[in-house]
């Protein structure tokens, strides 16, 4: 466990890197980021633009999963921070985890493609085949499939131990990176004598990241749990059985994972107390909401623990006027409200 810990420690600490010294040459950035595999190390110097732009994709990543947890109990935070504990455990946060930062990868380095950042790489021209009429490709679709060749390149080149852990985030990460190419739409635009649409130039482009995170989202719920089988081919990642089937005598016939499922191999921790072990903050100290049902109502979310209530007092600006022209004027409001946090 702790193994992979340090691993993604490692890992995080290079990102952190990469914003410091995105505008250094590639030698000294390659040189600076510590705990690369070799083969990351010939990545980094072959691509460095590829690298910068893995950089930005992790950062999207983060924004959209910490956006996705806002308010729940597990909401992100900790694993993109930097002196905190990374989910030791390989629960279905780490899965999406894991999938989210990928996809935010294979997103930025296609993006990256598109925007004429990265030398090998930009617009994907096979779209250009004559499609039936009356519409062509054209414009500047986005090159997925460069995008996910070489974030998985690096991003895999991590997993080296091909226990059942790094078969699981194997398996997630490209899931994320699926997605991305699943999500991607058609574009058009059309020609013609105001606007008449007699021509149609399309092109494929990227959705905004926020619909790879929903699209995500739902996978989480949908999550299965796996364990590793050993097979012919060495380990392999199975859907778990249920125990009484296994009791009833049943043959051991195991099923697969969809390729486009999340897993995960333990259960998730309650994330109520603070603790080391699991590598969680708890929620004591949150904000909560009282009123609300949510994953955010102060019942979920403080365990049963029970909330503060603190009386806010504070002036305001308010029914503000606008008068031609240009002034604004506003009252000054006493506003008092309630904060609720958990015990
Ligand atoms: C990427 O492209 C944008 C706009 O074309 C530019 O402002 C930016 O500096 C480029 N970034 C890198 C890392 O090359
Ligand atoms: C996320 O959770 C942590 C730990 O419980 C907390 O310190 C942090 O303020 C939370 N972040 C947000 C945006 O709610
Ligand atoms: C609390 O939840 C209610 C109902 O879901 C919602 O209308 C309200 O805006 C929430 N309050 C806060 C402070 O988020």
């Amino acid at each position: 466990m702790w193994k992979i810990h340090n691993k993604l420690l490692i890992y995080l600490l290079w990102i952190m890197e990469i914003r410091l010294v995105s505008s250094f040459t590639s030698a000294m950035l390659c040189g600076r980021i510590p705990g690369l595999t070799p083969a990351q190390r010939q990545f980094c110097s072959e691509m460095p633009d590829v690298l910068i732009a893995l950089g930005e994709g992790q950062q999207l990543g983060a924004r959209e999963c910490q956006q996705q947890f806002r308010g729940h109990r597990w909401n992100c935070s900790e694993v993109w921070h930097k002196n905190v504990h990374i989910i030791p455990i390989a629960s279905r946060e780490a899965a999406y985890t894991y999938a989210i930062a990928s996809a935010g990868a294979a997103y930025a380095v296609t993006a990256a493609c598109a925007r004429g950042n990265i030398s090998k790489c930009g617009c994907d021209l096979r779209h250009k085949a004559a499609p039936p009429e009356p519409w062509k490709w054209g414009g500047c679709s986005a090159d997925v499939d460069f995008g996910i060749r070489h974030t998985s390149k690096f991003m895999d080149a991590r997993e080296l131990e091909r226990d059942s852990r790094s078969l699981m985030n194997l398996h997630n990460n490209r899931v994320g990176r699926r997605i991305v190419k699943k999500l991607l739409r058609t574009d058009c635009k059309c020609h013609g004598v105001s606007g008449s649409c007699v021509m149609k130039t399309c092109w494929k482009s990227l959705p905004p990241f926020s619909l790879v995170g929903d699209k995500l989202m739902q996978k989480y719920h949908k999550a299965k749990t796996v364990q590793a089988v050993r097979g012919k081919r060495g380990l392999r990642l199975a859907l778990s059985r249920k125990k009484h089937a296994i009791a009833a005598g049943q043959k051991p016939a195991w099923a697969w994972p969809k390729r486009m499922e999340l897993v995960y191999l333990e259960a998730s921790p309650n994330y109520c107390e603070r603790s080391i072990q699991t590598g969680t903050l708890g929620t004591a100290g949150r904000s909560c909401n009282r009123t609300g049902h949510g994953p955010q109502s102060c019942d979920l979310l403080c365990c049963g623990r029970g909330h503060n209530t603190q009386h806010i007092h504070r002036k305001s600006q308010c029914r503000c006027q606008f008068h031609w022209c240009c002034d604004v004027e506003c009252e000054v409001c006493d506003e008092s409200y309630e904060q609720f946090t958990c015990k």
